[in-house]
């Protein structure tokens, strides 16, 4: 633990590079070529998710925070007199900024991600706005067993906005609820965005901008292993796609070889032919039945859900 300001710690469990290539190894020797989400997010990843979130095609973010902002009353009641609030997949903390100014009784905010640099920063700009607010920034996998400093008492509410969840494999969504579930205590609350089902054109649009930003942002995944895996990938040989798998109700993204090629990682060599995909992200949509099912399965009691008036964008409240 390291001490940044009077009120902010960091604990740093970082990725360790030879986990790292080797994880994106064995995903990459497998029948269907795949690498984690939660590799997209370098420093420049970071970066460039953050611009995805001002585009206009990218309905999530502006969706939830209108939600956040007409519905503020109803959600300060639900959350209660919070004490201790954590969050997987801060990020920049733009969204958590927003609510601090009405979770009054809040001591102590633990943020938790992958994207070191990021979190540092953006958690030290916080820890100066909100001087009265302990922030205990977590660096690290969560969805690797990760220990939290959390204080024992109070009440705990833990926030996952964005529709990060929809990154998850459903079957890891159970586990993940499950999870989270263990971490708290009776009256204690999760706090969470999902992304709806609709239309194709709608969503199609929103992972394939018209800017390219998206695409900057899946091929960024490519420049880091170059730069961190020293991998030899020819960013020009591979292209953006995204699309809506209707069957498995997910955006699908991947980078697809534009010739047959050999690329080095380490001491890995690996075949591309052309058209053959990296698969690198899903983004699964949940209708507002789905989830509370799921959420009711995993030992939550669904209290409330809001929504926009087009239902383009949920968030729920559970209870323990
Ligand atoms: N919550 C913000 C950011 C969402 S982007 C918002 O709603 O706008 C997803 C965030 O989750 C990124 O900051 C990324 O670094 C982080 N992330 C993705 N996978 C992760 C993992 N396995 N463990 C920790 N953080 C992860
Ligand atoms: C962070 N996550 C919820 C985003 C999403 O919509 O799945 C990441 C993203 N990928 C492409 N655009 C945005």
């Amino acid at each position: 633990m390291r001490l940044l300001e009077n009120n902010i710690q960091s604990y740093d469990f970082y990725i360790e590079k030879e986990n790292m290539h080797d994880e994106i190894a064995k995903g990459l020797a497998a029948p269907v070529k795949t690498i984690s989400s939660k590799f997209l997010y370098d420093h420049r990843g970071s970066e460039l998710f953050e611009m995805i979130t001002e585009l206009e095609e990218y309905y999530p973010t502006r969706t939830e925070r209108s939600i956040f902002n007409d519905k503020i009353q109803e959600i300060t009641l639900a959350v209660g007199d919070v004490q201790t609030l954590i969050e997987y997949g801060s990020g920049s903390s733009n969204k958590i900024k927003a609510l601090l100014h009405h979770f009054t009784s809040l001591k102590e905010y633990v943020p938790i991600d992958i994207s070191r640099d990021f979190l540092f920063q953006s958690s030290l700009e916080l820890a100066m706005q909100f001087p009265h607010i302990t922030i205990k920034a977590v660096c690290g996998d969560y969805t690797a067993p990760l220990t939290l400093p959390l204080e024992p008492s109070g009440k705990k509410v833990i926030f996952f906005p964005g529709s990060t969840i929809g990154n998850f494999e459903p079957v890891d969504v159970r586990n993940f609820l499950m999870k989270s579930a263990q971490l708290l205590d009776e009256g204690d609350g999760f706090l969470i965005g999902v992304d709806t089902k609709k239309d194709l054109h709608t969503l199609e649009s929103a992972y394939d901008d018209k800017k390219g930003v998206t695409a900057a942002f899946n091929l960024n995944l490519l420049t880091r292993m170059n730069r961190e895996l020293g991998a030899n990938f020819n960013e020009e040989q591979f292209e953006h796609l995204a699309y809506y798998n209707v069957e498995k109700g997910r955006i699908e993204m991947h980078l697809e070889s534009q010739c047959d090629q050999q690329v080095i990682i380490g001491e890995h060599e690996f075949s591309f032919r052309e058209g053959e995909t990296i698969h690198t992200e899903n983004s699964y949509k949940y209708s507002i039945d789905e989830f509370q099912t799921m959420a009711l399965e995993c030992g939550f009691r669904p209290s409330k859900v809001w929504t926009d008036v087009e239902e383009k964008f949920s968030v729920h409240y559970l209870e323990k």
